[in-house]
């Protein structure tokens, strides 16, 4: 059975976005994420921290390595574990968010993961439940488990985030990942670049604390981390740039525009990544720089960490 609750230093139930998260929260989360990676690497990789609890991944849109992640992660720890695909095809979304959430709510689920295809739906949600949410990217919104596995990947590597210089280049205006990753980045006193054409930054950018570049080479000039973005056709409308080839020239991330970056600067791409369009084969696949791969291992733990975290919490709430 799960251990005695204690105060924890992330008091909140649910997690549904960086923005607003203090140091220490943040912290918090990736100091439990970082003990996660050993138990992960031992053969017997299974606690029953969650023993009795139900979690229930709720997804509006396609995933795969997110979903994945977020399973593995509640049997890790031993809960009873439900994926639930939702077709895209529904005419009300808004409608079928609140219905199936409530359908849901009635058969008790300790925390529901919401992924959804309209920003700020994964709250709504969370204001019609009584569970744990945990927000598994809402649109063009947030997608906190993304940013903690990508800061907790860059500190395991660098030893820190503060004062390292994090290009984040591609489809920031469409990305989620890019929100979240913006947040943590610049509360944890990173300095984050955002490297993109002119028509994909929201428009503001600049008040995140962040510096925009529209060329490459000047973005990636010295930094530490490359992060690059895949183009989020799905939620484009119109034309953002003449073509995919023409993008890939400017904005796509080969050895030669990486040749100006720190010559041991790290690549990172959340996945999935579209090869000659925003990355190159060769330099997706270059193990000494790419850390892809370490980023998707981070994820269950940050993930496990996330589960750990709000069912203390939820423990607490119902000594009460
Ligand atoms: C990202 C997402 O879904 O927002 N992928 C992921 O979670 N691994 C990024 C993307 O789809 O481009």
């Amino acid at each position: 059975m799960a251990n005695s609750p204690k105060i924890s230093p992330y008091p909140h139930r649910h997690l549904l976005g960086i923005e607003g998260l203090s140091v220490q929260e943040i912290s918090h989360i990736l100091e439990k994420s970082d003990e996660y990676v050993d138990q992960n690497r031992r053969a017997d990789k299974k606690t029953d921290l969650l023993h009795g609890r139900t979690v229930i991944n709720l997804f509006f849109e396609d995933s795969t390595r997110t979903r994945t992640s977020f399973e593995l992660a509640g049997k890790r720890l031993s809960a009873d574990v439900i994926n639930m695909s939702v077709g895209s095809s529904s005419v009300n979304k808004g409608e079928t968010l609140i219905d199936t959430a409530s359908t849901l709510n009635a058969m008790h689920p300790d925390v529901l993961v919401v992924r959804a295809g309209l920003s700020g739906a994964v709250q709504l949600l969370a204001e019609k439940v009584n569970c744990a949410v945990i927000n598994a990217g809402d649109g063009s919104h947030e997608h906190p488990t993304q940013a903690l596995l990508d800061a907790l990947t860059i500190q395991r590597r660098r030893g820190k985030l503060q004062g390292l210089n994090i290009a984040i280049c591609g489809d920031i205006l469409h990305s989620r990942v890019a929100r979240s990753n913006i947040y943590l980045l610049v509360t944890m006193g990173a300095q984050v670049r955002l490297v993109a054409p002119m028509t994909l930054i929201p428009s503001g950018a600049e008040n995140l604390g962040v510096e925009v570049f529209h060329d490459m080479k000047a973005g990636l000039k010295d930094c530490d981390i490359v992060m690059m973005l895949r183009l989020q056709n799905e939620r484009m409308q119109g034309n953002f740039f003449p073509s995919t080839r023409e993008y890939f020239h400017f904005f796509g991330l080969n050895y030669e525009k990486l040749s100006v970056a720190k010559p041991d600067a790290l690549i990172m791409h959340p996945g999935p990544a579209n090869r000659g369009v925003e990355i190159d084969s060769e330099v997706a696949d270059d193990y000494s720089r790419s850390v892809i791969r370490e980023q998707v291992e981070m994820g269950v733990a940050v993930r496990m960490a996330c589960l750990d975290i709000l069912s203390n919490n939820l423990q607490l709430e119902e000594a009460k």
